[in-house]
């Protein structure tokens, strides 16, 4: 007897094991979260059992001190320990814990938020977790183009600038064709407000539109420089050189005529006086 009920209790332990015998799986690559929407974090159990009865604690692992960003416990949440700036934010989808859903919905993302999380579940006899790498992505301000002046070639300087990215975004320039063109130099700085991106290039050929553009993943923004001032400032060296080339001309023609009429001359240098004191 007493060896029929040590193997039943045997059997029931390794049954009850067996049961228990789960693993909890995140996804395999980063989540990309935009700053101010909202994000799922992944998280389930395999094979799929009811998490219900469980245990369902979501940490930050890369953080020190206070960690908790959510507890699930004794059938319903618990988030008096929670971080401060979660407050509010988080949710686990209930009916889903039934299918070994542990995924947690964050709102209202923020750059804070970047970070290594951990979704920790734990059962009577065991526990395992998963960690969710998330991104923040944050759209930054428009660029700015600005016109810098020219150097001694006749080259335009021209600066691009836009603040307030993350992560890092790219800048480049293109032509009027959609060409990219190479900056000159290029500065990346980063501060409370994320990542911001300084491009400069010097155009030596007169093009009509230069875009700088700023992309991260699938977002862009873009600017675009009509360069009229160029094309102004291009045609008015044209027009003060034939200007200079006519007044070289009509002097030699002024000087010709003088040699040949000495008696007249005076006459005509009169006129001239005359007429421009007059007009
Ligand atoms: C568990 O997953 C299987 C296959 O993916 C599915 O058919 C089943 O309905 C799921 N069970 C629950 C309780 O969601
Ligand atoms: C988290 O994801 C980011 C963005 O893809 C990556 O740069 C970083 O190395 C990842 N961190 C870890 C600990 O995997």
């Amino acid at each position: 007897m007493k060896f029929i009920c040590l193997t039943l209790l045997i059997i029931n332990g390794i049954t009850d094991s067996i049961s228990e015998q789960y693993k909890v799986v995140g996804p395999a690559d980063p989540v990309f979260a935009v700053a101010g929407e909202d994000v799922i974090l992944p998280c389930s159990i395999k094979p799929n059992i009811s998490v219900v009865d469980m245990r369902v604690e979501w940490f930050r692992s890369d953080l020190k001190d206070s960690q908790l960003v959510h507890l699930y416990e004794d059938h319903e949440d618990r988030n008096i320990e929670q971080i401060q700036s979660y407050r509010g934010r988080t949710k686990l989808n209930h009916p889903e814990l039934q299918r070994g859903d542990a995924s947690l919905k964050l709102s209202s993302v923020r750059v804070s938020d970047e970070g290594l999380y951990k979704c920790f579940i734990q059962s009577k006899s065991r526990s395992d977790d998963a960690t969710v790498n998330v991104s923040v992505e944050v759209v930054g301000r428009p660029p700015v183009i600005t016109v810098d002046g020219f150097d001694h070639s006749g080259g335009l300087h021209l600066q691009c600038e836009s603040e307030g990215w993350n992560p890092e975004p790219d800048l480049e320039w293109l032509d009027s064709e959609g060409v990219s063109l190479s900056s000159e130099t290029t500065e990346m700085h980063r501060n409370t407000e994320g990542f911001s991106v300084k491009h400069t290039i010097t155009l030596h050929h007169s093009d009509d539109k230069i875009h700088c553009r700023v992309k991260l993943r699938h977002h862009m923004l873009e600017a675009l420089i009509i360069s009229n001032m160029f094309h102004s400032w291009r045609t008015s060296v044209i027009v003060i050189s034939v200007f200079v080339v006519l007044s070289v001309i009509a002097g030699i023609l002024i000087a010709v005529f003088a040699h040949k009429n000495r008696g007249k001359i005076l006459v005509f240098l009169f006129y001239i006086f005359y007429v421009n004191k007059t007009v």
